[in-house]
């Protein structure tokens, strides 16, 4: 019955986020609903990145239990063999959110055992924020959906649906 509940939360909310807001800043849950863990095959991450379309001032969002899993940043090369030579960042504390602040090729991996040669990397690239219309600021017809019920929103809706 709660979960009923909840879908139906979450429901409402897909359709609100879908209506009426355009947010200008995403936060894309890594994995969905999986979150960041080592998957059962090699082209898990590639699968959910392809769906989504990241911006520079969206958040990444890294869903992991401490020690258990890590986030490295790191070059193409280090990120094609799973190498650690050129680390650009490195988080150990779940969860992570990582903001996207600059266009171009990002690439993320966990360096804990096999985890990498089994798939738990993601590599994504980050567009160029495009000036909106809204924010020329002659025809704003719909509010924009901001806050915490806008971010609960999302997550709402990415999670469940
Ligand atoms: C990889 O695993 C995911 C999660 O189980 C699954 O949805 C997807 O279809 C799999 N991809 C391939 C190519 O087998
Ligand atoms: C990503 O951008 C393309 C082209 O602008 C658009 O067609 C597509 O719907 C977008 N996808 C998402 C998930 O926003
Ligand atoms: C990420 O951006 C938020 C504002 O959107 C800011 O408060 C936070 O400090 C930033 N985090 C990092 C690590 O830069």
């Amino acid at each position: 019955m709660a979960k009923e509940i909840l879908l139906v939360l979450a429901a409402v909310s897909c359709l609100l986020v879908g209506s009426t807001a355009q947010p200008a800043h995403v936060v894309h849950i890594v994995g969905g609903s999986k979150g960041w863990y080592t998957p059962p095959n090699t082209t898990f991450y590639d699968e959910w990145a392809a769906k989504k379309n990241f911006t520079v001032g969206d958040k990444l969002m890294f869903l992991f239990h401490s020690s258990v899993y890590n986030i490295m940043q790191v070059t193409k090369e280090d990120f094609d063999k799973c190498d650690d030579r050129h680390v650009i960042n490195r988080w150990i504390i779940g969860p992570t959110f990582i903001n996207l602040t600059e266009p171009g090729m990002h690439y993320y991996y966990d360096s804990i055992g096999l985890h990498c040669e089994a798939g738990q990397k993601l590599s994504i690239n980050v567009q160029e924020n495009k000036p909106s219309v809204a924010a020329s600021g002659a025809h704003v017809t719909t509010p924009k959906f901001v806050g915490l019920l806008g971010l609960f929103a999302y997550l709402a809706c990415l999670l469940f649906m």
